[in-house]
């Protein structure tokens, strides 16, 4: 029986289906047979690249903040929502073989819908600073290697037209990470900014999420970045 522990966002659905209808005998692109009997890809998974960790890391641990759960849209529940757009960014942590790094330390920070930082170094920043969003959230991965956030869409900023949301990941027996991912409805903005066009055209693909919009306006929109570990 196929081994469901290939992680079916990095397998990819058609493939996937394929698998689980075919069975053994099921030829997957990409995926070999081990001899422990799971599937894992024939080639390592490309790593997640890099990016400047940028000014705005939050002066106090996010985990020593009094809000820094993975819903930054409201700082609690029953709070007034932050402004912007709703978008709900899951994904899964991985290393180079697909297979699930659960117990991962993920941290994000972005900037408000207007697009200021919670941080004193953007204190000349004359964009106002909304104090209903969190502006930083902490999840740990599930045994799959799964994480969630509810957050709001980023605002751009002077120097940035790319709309972002910083990451840092800590995963047992690997190096730490620190980039950030961007959004395909922007494509415009991410295309003029400065740190994205550091990337490669496949490092590009890798970090920009492509969203999927409810018909429902009130319900957020969702949409997947999946993450890469080096060995540390
Ligand atoms: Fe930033």
């Amino acid at each position: 029986m196929f081994s469901a522990r290939v992680p079916a966002s990095t397998l990819g659905r058609r493939h996937f289906l394929q698998a689980l209808s075919g069975g053994m005998a099921c030829a997957l692109p990409g995926w070999a047979l081990a001899a422990n009997g799971l599937w894992m890809p024939s080639e390592d998974l490309p790593l997640t690249p890099t990016q400047t960790e940028g000014p705005f890391y939050p002066e106090t641990a996010i985990e020593q903040q009094m809000f820094n759960d993975a819903d930054l849209s409201q700082k609690m529940t029953g709070h007034e929502l932050a402004k912007g757009q709703l978008v709900v960014v899951n994904g899964t942590v991985t290393d180079r073989r697909g297979q699930p790094l659960a117990g991962s330390v993920v941290e994000v920070w972005q900037a408000c819908a207007s697009g200021r930082y919670n941080h004193s170094r953007d204190g000349e920043n004359p964009l106002l600073l909304d104090n209903n969003f969190q502006f930083w959230g902490r999840a740990i991965t599930a045994a799959d290697g799964k994480y969630s956030f509810k957050t709001i869409i980023p605002g751009k900023y002077p120097g940035r037209t790319g709309r972002h949301i910083h990451y840092r990941i800590d995963s047992p027996q690997h190096k730490r990470l620190v980039t950030q991912c961007y959004f395909s409805e922007y494509g415009e903005d991410n295309a003029k900014d400065g740190i994205y066009r550091q990337l490669d055209a496949k490092q590009r693909q890798q970090v920009t999420v492509e969203l999927d919009k409810p018909a429902d306006a009130a319900q957020p929109w969702n949409g997947a970045f999946d993450i890469v570990m080096a060995k540390a």
